[in-house]
């Protein structure tokens, strides 16, 4: 199998991610933060190891400030949810996720008010309309640092500055991102950060992370056992605990740990680098397909590794489905949870034939793609 569809979840994984799930099952899989045996104390360790490397990878500075949940879209529906009340405004752009877009029209349920930024065609936003959308009640920008349709990298740097300047809270999805991208939540001034484990960062699914810039509280939207404060029936104030009911996913967690390390060890910069080349050099070979077309902004420097196309009218459901059975290629086809997105770049109607590179795949990987393509092609004539 040809596995280019890194966007959804990356595979395969680093050894050192599969050795440390097993080790953890194995030999300390107790509950972590409850019982004061050794094993339990060893699972708090090796979480508390995970909340470290995070901090390391993002430039955090307390650990605390971090909050493990179960994937990005958790992570975000407690930013958003735990943020946001009635007379609030959020803005947020016309290439976001579902995980992103739902929470915040739940909200209008509530009365928390939102504009939704048009893109251009090619997926990238507009920052002076972003800036003029700005009212007196606009309490959080809300956006994804990369698209998960077309890949367009949006200009977080800028956007932070403004949210600064304005008083306002950045939240970023950095589901298409992190692990690959570097992302300083000082340096980008972004105050709320959701990124799920088991994309860029290579670890298991089940994982997901939410960074907290100190100062900011959020309502909790789950309550429960924490290990902490059990006398009082009331949920603790203390973070993480406030945010982390119920027995985590320690294996998932020491796994994303050995996932960051993996990162931390290779380098960011080289697994970047590897993927925009990857990236380049399969929209130089799109290009030279006459009956493809390729979306957004067709430029390695300017997307993560995610390229949407179509060949010709068909289905890209269909095209998907012969990637796989025939040429053993997968890849994710349709509308990829993000509406809006498609009706940005003109795909609503067909959606798009997703393809997504991650570290581990090779040249030889875009070459069997790009002649499976043409084959395809050749089958239409
Ligand atoms: N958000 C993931 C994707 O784009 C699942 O495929």
């Amino acid at each position: 199998m040809i596995y280019l569809d890194n966007a959804a979840t990356s595979f395969p994984k680093p050894e050192e991610v599969y050795r440390a799930v097993d080790k953890c099952l194995r030999e300390y899989s107790a509950n972590p933060g409850r019982s004061g045996h050794r094993m339990a104390l060893r699972a708090g360790r090796e979480i508390y190891e995970t909340r470290e490397l995070i901090c390391k990878l993002f430039n955090i500075e307390n650990p605390m400030q971090i909050i493990f949940t179960y994937n990005a879209t958790d992570s975000l529906n407690l930013a958003i949810k735990g943020l946001l009340k009635r007379g609030d405004h959020v803005i947020t752009s016309s290439m976001e996720h579902n995980s992103l877009i739902r929470p915040i029209k739940a909200l209008e349920e509530i009365g928390v008010e939102n504009t939704i930024v048009q893109c251009k065609e090619e997926g990238l936003i507009r920052v002076n309309e972003l800036r003029s959308s700005i009212k007196d009640n606009t309490k959080l920008i809300a956006l994804s640092h990369a698209s998960n349709v077309a890949g367009t990298l949006m200009p977080i740097k800028a956007i932070g500055k403004i949210a600064r300047a304005k008083n306002i809270l950045l939240l970023l999805d950095a589901a298409q991102t992190a692990g690959v991208y570097r992302i300083d939540v000082k340096k980008m001034n972004i105050d709320l950060l959701a990124v799920p484990g088991h994309k860029g960062l290579m670890g298991p699914q089940g994982t997901g992370i939410l960074y907290l810039r100190k100062g900011i509280e959020l309502r909790h939207i789950k309550e429960g056992g924490t290990g902490s404060k059990s006398e009082s029936l009331l949920q603790p104030e203390i973070i993480p605990d406030r945010y982390e009911s119920g027995t985590p996913n320690t294996p998932g967690i020491v796994g994303l740990g050995a996932g960051i390390k993996f990162i931390l060890d290779t380098g960011i910069d080289k697994i970047r680098e590897h993927e925009e080349e990857l990236t380049a050099y399969m929209l130089k070979k799109l290009k030279e397909i006459d009956k493809v077309k390729v979306y957004g902004i067709k430029n390695a420097k300017q997307q993560a590794s995610v390229i949407s196309i179509n060949i010709g009218d068909l289905d890209s459901s269909e095209v998907s489905y012969i990637l796989d059975k025939a040429f053993d290629i997968a890849v994710r086809s349709g509308l990829h949870c993000a509406p809006l997105a498609h009706k940005t770049l003109g795909t609503f109607e067909q959606g798009t034939v997703r393809f997504s590179m991650g570290y581990f795949n090779k040249k030889e990987d875009i070459d069997n793609a790009i002649n499976a393509i043409k084959r395809i092609c050749e089958e239409m004539d």
